[in-house]
């Protein structure tokens, strides 16, 4: 209804009130004034009196009625239109993909990785400590027999930062328990180690040399001690901590850690998109990329490390359970509950430190114990054991119908499966997280 129809109802009301009175007054006049045998003036006043009551009444019944039949002249209405932004109701109906839709709100903002790792203060990343822990990352007189370096099983000059391997082979040919994660941009995870045991690059480095499986040396003593024997060290010493400081344990890891600082891959199509390349990315990647945040992976794999254990946002928790789901088919084909990494033994679900997956299309095989070959199939896992999601292309998979009969409400749960057309989609998009100088070293090897 309009300003016609709200004047019509006044002019109703008004012909209304003064037919009231008008009996009101007769009334007071003729009937109650005789009966109490008032004065004209005080017939006058009663009128007055009980006339003013009843505009009054009527008012708030006109108010009443106003409420219940032009809600548009109420003050709720005004709040309610001005609530309604014009720059929504403008925006065209097509948008570029680079803007933000109208309805969409504000959510992830994704970000490219920086051009420097950050250091701590007290190792600086120089040049010369960074070509002296270069020297040291390959340099086998760091191990019991001379025959395994760093590099062994992270191969950084040809290779993506690992061995390829399911578990490492260390001194003497033994096998380890675990896969060795890439180096490549370890120096963004805050913490190390699948199950996140070491807090710095320092810390991590005096691991390995100790491990009788890997470099198994006696002490750290004993790789200090193997440092100053070697020729052209003390030189390199020197330049990278100023003449004549001894050779200890913390500036070898120091300087290896300054150089594992420079293993960094901000060189990823990704990168490029998010810098403002919007050719970066194929159609199957963008699809991907949206996937990958609603269903959520991001949760885990959140920053420009694709990691939430990194240095970028302080992590809420940089370990997760892992499997969160039960899912027993993954869990017995690929033995992911046998080691529960950071968890009390004897707890099935496992705690993990979150892998960063810049680089992982060139890191197979997968998970902390390397049993699965297929980055499609990791992507499977994740999905089923990290988020609940089914995988196929049955539309309903295990959503169900749920009428609440006291309620008289229904409502479909569960979420609908991944089809494999997605997992293709989200491996695609996580092939544009690999360096493409890597990438193309790879090929070359
Ligand atoms: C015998 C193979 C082997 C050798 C030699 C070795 N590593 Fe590792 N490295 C591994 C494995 C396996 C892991 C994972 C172990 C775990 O998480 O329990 C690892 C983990 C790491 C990590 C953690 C990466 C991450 O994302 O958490 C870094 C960094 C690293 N190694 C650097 C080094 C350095 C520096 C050296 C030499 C001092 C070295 N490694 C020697 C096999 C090796
Ligand atoms: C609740 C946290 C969480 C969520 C959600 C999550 N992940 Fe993970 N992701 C992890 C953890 C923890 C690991 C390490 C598992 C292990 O110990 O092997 C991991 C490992 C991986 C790996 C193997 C990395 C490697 O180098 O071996 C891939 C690939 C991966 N996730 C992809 C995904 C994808 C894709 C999604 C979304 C479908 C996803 N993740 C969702 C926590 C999560």
């Amino acid at each position: 209804m309009g300003q016609a129809g709200l004047i019509g109802f006044m002019q109703v009301g008004i012909v209304m009130l003064v037919i009231g009175f008008t009996v009101l007054l007769l009334m007071v006049q003729f009937e109650l004034g005789p009966l109490g045998g008032m004065s004209t003036g005080k017939k006058w006043l009663l009128s007055l009196i009980l006339g003013s009551g009843m505009v009054a009444f009527s008012i708030k019944l006109f108010v009443i009625a106003m409420l219940v039949n032009f809600p548009e002249h109420t003050i709720r209405a005004q709040l309610a239109a001005q609530s309604v932004r014009p720059a929504v109701l403008r925006q065209p109906a097509q948008v570029a993909r680079h803007d933000r839709p109208p309805s969409v709100r504000k959510g992830y903002v994704w970000r490219a990785l920086p051009d420097v790792a950050p250091s701590p203060a007290w190792n600086p990343t120089t040049p010369e400590k960074v070509a002296l822990g270069e020297r040291l990352f390959h340099d086998k007189a760091l191990s019991i027999d001379r025959t395994v370096s760093c590099s062994s099983c992270h191969e950084v000059r040809r290779g993506a930062g690992m061995d390829g391997r399911r578990a490492s082979l260390g001194v003497g040919g033994q096998l380890g328990a675990r896969n060795a994660p890439t180096v490549w941009n370890a120096a963004f995870q805050s913490v190390l180690f699948w199950d996140g045991r070491a807090a710095s690059l320092e810390e991590q480095a005096k691991g390995p040399p100790l491990n009788p499986k890997e470099m198994g040396m006696p002490s750290l003593e004993a790789v200090a001690r193997r440092v100053r024997e070697g020729e052209g060290y003390r030189e390199m010493f020197d330049a990278a901590f100023g003449a004549a400081q001894p050779i200890t344990i913390d500036r070898i890891v120091a300087a290896i850690a300054a150089y594992e600082r420079t293993l960094i891959t901000p060189d990823a199509a990704y990168d490029r998109f998010v810098r403002g390349d919007e050719s970066a990315l194929s159609a199957a990647q963008l699809r991907g990329m949206e996937l990958f945040q609603s269903v959520g992976c991001i949760q885990c794999h959140s920053g420009p490390n694709f990691s939430g254990a990194s240095v970028f946002d302080p992590p809420p928790s940089p370990q997760r359970l892992f499997p969160v789901f039960a899912a027993q088919k993954y869990a017995d084909r690929y033995s992911l509950t046998s080691d529960v990494g950071a968890n009390v033994p004897g707890n099935k679900q496992g705690v993990w430190r979150i892998p960063s997956l810049r680089n992982v299309a060139l890191t197979a095989p997968y998970f902390h114990n390397g049993s699965v070959d297929s980055l499609r199939e990791a992507v499977r896992i994740m999905a089923t054991v990290q988020r609940g999601r089914e995988i196929g292309n049955d539309a309903n998979g295990n959503r169900r119908i749920v009428w609440s009969k006291q309620d008289r409400t229904i409502a479909r749960v569960g979420s609908a499966p991944l089809s494999e057309s997605d997992v293709d989609d989200i491996v695609e998009f996580l092939k544009s997280l690999s360096s493409e100088s890597l990438a193309l070293r790879n090929r070359g090897s």
